[in-house]
């Protein structure tokens, strides 16, 4: 099925575009890329997710279900990648890490056709040349050996949790520990990331994060893939955001930016009093 641009380097197709952008940072090839400007606010918390057009995100039955669902779409890689490079900080959950033994959340392990744009874009933006990996665990239930822990993640933990993993702890990552019961309030952790000096954060969780994101209405930008793939199934392996199914569209926010790469649609939202960027 041809879904994607022909090639990696492929101009995605503006359609609409009210979220601004006149002071976008982004080098030439990524402005011609993602086929007009970008910025960001900073601090800003926003979130990105891949999903099929009958509303799936993961798949309980399928390991690493992404491609899957995103079909490897090059389009999708770049958005995942330009992202990436905006953030100071990226936040998963320990069931998104568990689920991507050796990956690596920067923006160069996605999309490594155009790294050193990528690169630059980091270099003008100011901050260090990766984003910092943030892990969120209760159990602490964590693989040591991953390669994205052990390049200097922050693990922000439950007392239990750090109990678990501080057998295993070395000096290549840290770990925090927020809370005192077996709960962790993911506001509580976006607070403790800002004030550990990252402002700009992106959310690359799984549903189960998402949707805590999404239920105390922290998110300032969301943006979602949607993948020409219908998946179907059974519901109960079906996944998409846990206790997401009241959210109102005024707390997501507005539609500011659509973009087509072959058959994906590419769907920016922002909430109508979130922080704008430079442009
Ligand atoms: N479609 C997409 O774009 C997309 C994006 C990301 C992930 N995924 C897929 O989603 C699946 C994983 O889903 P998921 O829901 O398990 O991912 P997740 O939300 O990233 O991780 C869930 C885990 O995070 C920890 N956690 C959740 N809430 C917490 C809190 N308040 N405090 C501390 N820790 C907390 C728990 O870890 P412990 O169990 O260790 O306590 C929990 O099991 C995978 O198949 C992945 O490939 C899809």
């Amino acid at each position: 099925m041809a879904t994607g641009p022909r090639t990696s380097t492929e101009a995605l197709e503006c359609l609409y575009d009210v979220a601004g952008g006149e002071f976008s940072p982004l080098p030439e090839e990524l402005l011609r890329v993602y086929g007009g400007p970008f910025a960001l606010a900073s601090p800003v918390l926003y979130a990105n997710f891949v999903q099929s057009i009958d509303g799936v995100v993961a798949l309980r039955s399928v390991p690493s279900p992404g491609s899957l669902i995103g079909l490897r779409s090059s389009a999708d890689r770049f958005v995942v990648a330009l992202l990436r490079a905006f953030a100071d900080a990226v936040l998963i959950g320990a069931g998104t890490l568990r689920d991507a033994p050796g990956h690596r959340w920067v923006p160069g392990a996605i999309y490594p056709e155009l790294a050193d744009a990528f690169g630059e874009l980091r270099l003008r933006l100011g901050g260090p040349s990766e984003p910092k990996l943030v892990v969120l665990t209760r159990s602490g239930r964590l693989d040591a050996g991953h390669p994205a822990l052990r390049e200097g993640a922050l693990v922000l933990t439950t007392p239990a949790g750090a109990e678990r993993l501080r057998p295993s702890l070395d000096a290549s990552y840290t770990i925090a520990v927020l809370g005192e019961g077996s709960g962790l309030d993911v506001a509580e952790a976006i607070e403790f990331i800002r004030s550990a000096g990252y402002p700009r954060v992106l959310s690359e969780a799984g549903p189960d994060v998402t949707g805590q994101l999404l239920q105390q209405g922290l998110l300032d930008e969301l943006f979602i893939t949607a993948s020409p793939v219908l998946v179907g199934g059974d519901r109960r392996d079906r996944r998409a955001f846990s206790g997401a199914c009241s959210i109102p569209l005024s707390q997501v926010g507005d539609l500011v930016s659509v973009r087509r790469g072959g058959s994906h649609l590419f769907l920016r939202y922002r909430r109508a009093a979130a922080p704008r960027g430079e442009g």
